[in-house]
This record gives structure tokens, sequence and C-alpha cells, in this order.
């Protein structure tokens, strides 16, 4: 087995793993509107409107039904598994018709171009994910952006020592013992550590404790939540957590970025997101835009 066919066969469990928990939820979006643009920030509606963009591993939707109410001229949401199924009828309940969703592995995906591509939550759980990130921009079209979020090395001890041996264990286990009798159960102890955190965050000490920032966000959530994000960090086989300076090192890797158009932003105290804009031939005007060389 060469190399390639070794990622891709990786990364089909890891997409057969997440249908199991997108194609189980109720439908509609599992992400508030205030969630969505804080995902998004730096970029905004502007971003997306009038503009063809493109959700690389887009799960069950839940950033297309937003992403779609930003106006886009057209939407593309690829996943390598089979939550395209849940994808498609909720794109479908949108009201909006100017959106496709294909089932295709985002490494080696080729496109005539988006102007923007974003990708959420997807290149650490691949095998290789560099090799995501250089498919994400290069299916961004000469001026157009990308956008990426990934869990960070940074900030995450505490999860990198407790839940990865439950992943590792727990990811060979019929999903349903794993959302029912694992991800339920936990949620509890976690939504009440959320919760009292961010009920003491007036306390200088409180910031210091592990996960507190993201318990911070996380707390605005009802427990439904909360097992729905433990089940996901439980159900995936593979999890990289990323170092900024693994970030700052990809980013550098790739000529058609525009230097000063490149942002590595902490989230939530335990991930990183990161984009800019692609130039390809042309000089890179201050606005970080391209302006041709005719
Ligand atoms: C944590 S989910 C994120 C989904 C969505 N972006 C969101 O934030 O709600 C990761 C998704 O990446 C998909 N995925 C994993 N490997 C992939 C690949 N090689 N190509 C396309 N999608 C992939 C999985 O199937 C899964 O739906």
């Amino acid at each position: 087995m060469n190399k390639t066919s070794r990622a891709v066969s990786s990364d089909e469990r890891t997409a057969s793993a997440f249908a199991r928990s997108w194609n189980t939820l109720p439908e509609g979006s599992v992400y508030t509107v205030e969630q969505f643009e804080d995902w998004m920030a730096p970029l905004n509606q502007s971003d997306f409107s009038g503009k063809r963009v493109l959700e690389m591993g887009c799960g069950n939707g839940s950033l297309l039904i937003h992403s779609v109410s930003w106006n886009p001229s057209f939407l593309l949401g690829i996943d390598l598994g089979e939550s395209t199924q849940s994808a498609s009828s909720n794109l479908r309940k949108s009201g909006f018709d100017n959106w496709k969703i294909e089932q295709a592995d985002m490494v080696g995906f080729q496109s005539d171009g988006f102007d923007l591509v974003y990708c959420i939550g997807v290149l650490h759980h691949l095998e290789s994910p560099f090799e995501g990130l250089c498919s994400v921009v290069a299916n961004v079209k000469d001026g157009g952006k990308f956008h990426c979020w990934v869990y960070a090395k940074e900030g995450n001890l505490v999860v990198r020592l407790l839940v990865e041996p439950l992943r590792k264990l727990f990811s060979k286990f019929p999903w349903w013992f794993t959302k029912y009798l694992v991800a339920t159960p936990l949620a509890l102890p976690v939504y009440a550590y959320a919760k009292t955190l961010s009920a003491l965050s007036f306390l200088s000490f409180v910031k210091r404790l592990p996960l507190a920032e993201y318990c911070f966000w996380i707390a605005k959530r009802e427990i439904a939540f909360f097992r729905h994000v433990i089940f996901d960090q439980l159900v995936t086989p593979k999890t990289h957590y990323i170092a900024r300076s693994d970030v700052a090192e990809w980013l550098g890797r790739f000529g058609e970025i525009t230097p000063d158009s490149i942002y590595v932003i902490q989230r939530n105290g335990n991930s990183w997101k990161f984009g800019g804009t692609i130039h390809r031939g042309g000089a890179p005007s201050q606005d970080g835009r391209t302006s041709a060389m005719e």
C-alpha cells in the first residue's frame, strides 16, 4: 500500500465515524449564529456575500446553514463521509437553492477555484493535516481567501492527557455505546465544571484553571451540545494537536499566500484560526489583493 492509499483509508475511517455522529443529530445546525460568527472571524458577511464559497469537511452542514444566509453566489460543501446525507437534508430546508453538497475527499480535491475556502475542525483529523491545507490553498482562486480552524497543542494538556486514552479506546466501540454509555454520562461533570468556571469567571485564579477560556465559551450552550462535543471527540480515530509554530511553518511554505494577509489567531485558549489571501502571479497590492501584471 502506498502513502496515498494508506492516508485515504485512514481518513475514510475518520469520516465514517463522524457520519455516525452527524447522522444521529436532530435536523438543523448544532451551532448558534454567535458561534458561527466567532468561528469565521476575522472573516465576516462581506467575505461571503456574492462570492463562490467552498467548505471542505462540511459534516452535517451545520456551518453551511449559516454560510448560505450570508448570501454567497454559490456554496459548495464537500465531505468524505456519509454525513453529506444530513448536510443535503439540512440545506434543502434552508430555503436557498444556490448550494451543492458532494461526497468527496478534500485531499487532492480539484475545482475551478473559489473566492473563499474554509475548513473548520477537519485538518487536525486528517492523516496528513498539511496535505489537507495544500488542498485548501489549491482550491482558492487568485485574489481569494482561505480560513481554517484546528485544535492547538497549546492549552490542551488536560485534553491530551485525559481524552486521548479514552478516544483510543472508545473510537473502536460501537457508536451507540460511545454516545449513550460514555459521552452522555461524561457530559454531566464537564457541564458542571464549565458552568462553575463561567459563574466564577470574575475571580482571577479561575482564568488560570485548565480550559477556562474554552469553558466560558461552551458554558453558553445546553448539555446536549456538550454531549455532541464529547461524542465527537471520542468517536474519531485520529486527532493531531497542532502547535502555533507548525501553523506558521506550514503557512511559510506557500509562496502564493500574500505575506501581510496572513493571520494566526488563538481561539478559546486552545485552538488556532488561521488564513490569508492567495496571490498567484502579478504583484500583490497594499491591501493584499492581486493586481495582475499585464
Ligand atoms: C469535526 S467534523 C467538522 C464538520 C464541520 N466543518 C463543522 O465544523 O461542523 C470533521 C469532518 O471532516 C470530515 N473529513 C475527514 N476527513 C476528510 C477528508 N479527507 N475529506 C473530506 N472530509 C473529511 C469528516 O467526515 C467530518 O464530517
